[in-house]
């Protein structure tokens, strides 16, 4: 499962350094969701962090679309970070007041709880503090103790926001491994693109969303991810691309990197038929319409399945407008695959170019698990948990041969 971080800022000038903490949460996979406090608005934006962490901001328990904003948050969270926490902050939480959207959320949690204390040293040392952390660290809540530096004013003392890397280490080391941690994942995203002449080609309505974040759910379940896609769409640091065009470069690029991997999904639309010869110069409209032969393209789908390791998971998607499961299913069985995603592109909401999809995935030994209308994010998690029960506890071995079978 995406490992879900609540990251509460409250009202230091250690606050900006919060920014850092929320990009590197990021950049390891973890799905960020901001909670400042009024304070914390004084001091940094509520824009920078909703920007890095594709989440909004949440800042008070009132006024939202969620009436109970804190327990959702509470609940749904894997581990809530403070960073910064203030005396106040610290003095509240360990008197078990609620009274605001973060004291109430860490109130309102099981989840583990990181507090990372910044103040001014006078502050910090004061035993009405430190008797609120010996309370706090009683009830299990883990303290990232401030470093000894530089302080707001130009003074020097303890007192000063731990460094952004280690609060991260901490918090990673606290959420353990993700369920795809050791495991290669290869993703084929986008419509293939198949040249008529310099200028024209013949390509498909896929936009490379769904195999997107296919890759994206990969990746924050920490599985090392190359993503083979046809678009330009951005990418998250940590996921390896290789931009394609062609079924032939599609095709190349798929098996080189197959042969590596544990799970390899073909999410892609390629094209099933080419021009059997491109034109070298654009064809000129003056000269007739052109008669153009096409011939099939490699099915790249059903090669990874002739060839593919011992133990590997694979996975294809099936666009389908008429008879869905069924063309779905002949092709789970003919191209060789674990699961076959069946798509009806035919529905509202559903397939290429939406933000939104709807999903049945037909396994190779009869399940059928039915993922009603959402994001593409929740189609991807879906799948990776499919996937997940059907992966051998050990990751796929490099130096193995490869099997026909
Ligand atoms: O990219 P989006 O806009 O987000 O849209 C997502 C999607 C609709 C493209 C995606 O969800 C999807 O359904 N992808 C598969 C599209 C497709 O090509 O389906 P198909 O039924 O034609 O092919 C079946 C499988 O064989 C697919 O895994 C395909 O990648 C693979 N194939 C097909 C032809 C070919 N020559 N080689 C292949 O490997």
């Amino acid at each position: 499962m995406e490992r879900k971080v609540v990251l509460g800022v409250t009202g230091g000038i250690a606050a900006y350094k919060a920014v850092e903490i929320c990009r590197r949460l990021v950049d390891a996979g973890v799905h960020v969701v901001p909670v400042l406090t009024e304070d914390a608005t004084r001091f940094v934006g509520e824009v920078t962090f909703s920007a890095l962490a594709s989440e909004p901001v949440q800042r008070s328990l009132w006024g939202g679309d969620d009436p109970i904003p804190h327990t959702r948050l509470g609940q749904g969270a894997d581990l809530v970070v403070v960073a910064p926490a203030t005396a106040r902050f610290i003095g509240t939480y360990a008197a078990g007041i609620s009274d605001g959207l973060l004291t109430a959320t860490v109130l309102a949690t099981r989840a583990p709880v990181v507090v990372c204390p910044a103040m001014h040293t006078e502050m910090w040392e004061h035993p009405a503090v430190q008797e609120n952390l010996a309370t706090l660290r009683r009830r299990g809540v883990r303290v990232v103790e401030p470093a000894a530096g530089r302080l707001a004013g130009g003074d020097v003392g303890a007192g000063r926001l731990a460094e952004p890397a280690e609060i991260v280490a901490t918090v990673l080391r606290l959420l353990g491994p993700g369920d795809l941690a050791g495991r290669r994942v290869v993703v084929s995203a986008g419509g293939t693109r198949e040249p008529i002449d310099p200028v024209r080609v013949i390509t498909n309505r896929s936009s490379g969303k769904q195999g997107h974040a296919l890759a994206e759910a990969a990746a924050a379940r920490q599985a090392e991810v190359v993503l083979v896609t046809t678009t330009d769409r951005p990418v998250p640091p940590g996921i390896r691309v290789v931009r394609v065009d062609t079924a032939a470069e599609m095709e190349t690029a798929m098996t080189a990197e197959a042969a590596r991997a544990d799970v390899v999904v073909m999410a892609a639309a390629v094209a099933d038929f080419r021009p059997k010869a491109a034109a070298r110069s654009k064809l000129a409209k003056a000269d007739g319409v052109p008669e153009i032969v096409l011939e099939p393209t490699p099915d790249i789908l059903s090669g990874l399945g002739r060839t593919r390791r011992p133990g590997q998971v694979l996975v294809g998607f099936a666009a389908e407008t008429d008879e869905v499961l069924d063309r779905a299913a002949a092709k789970l069985a003919r191209k060789g695959v674990d699961l076959m995603v069946a798509n009806d592109v035919s529905a509202a909401g559903v397939g290429f170019d939406h933000d939104t999809n709807a999903v049945t995935i037909l396994g190779a030994d009869g399940s059928r698990l039915e993922v009603p209308l959402t994001s593409k994010a929740a189609v991807a998690d879906a799948v990776f948990d499919t996937v997940i029960a059907r992966l051998p506890p050990h990751p796929v071995d490099d130096d193995k041969p490869r099997s026909n079978s």
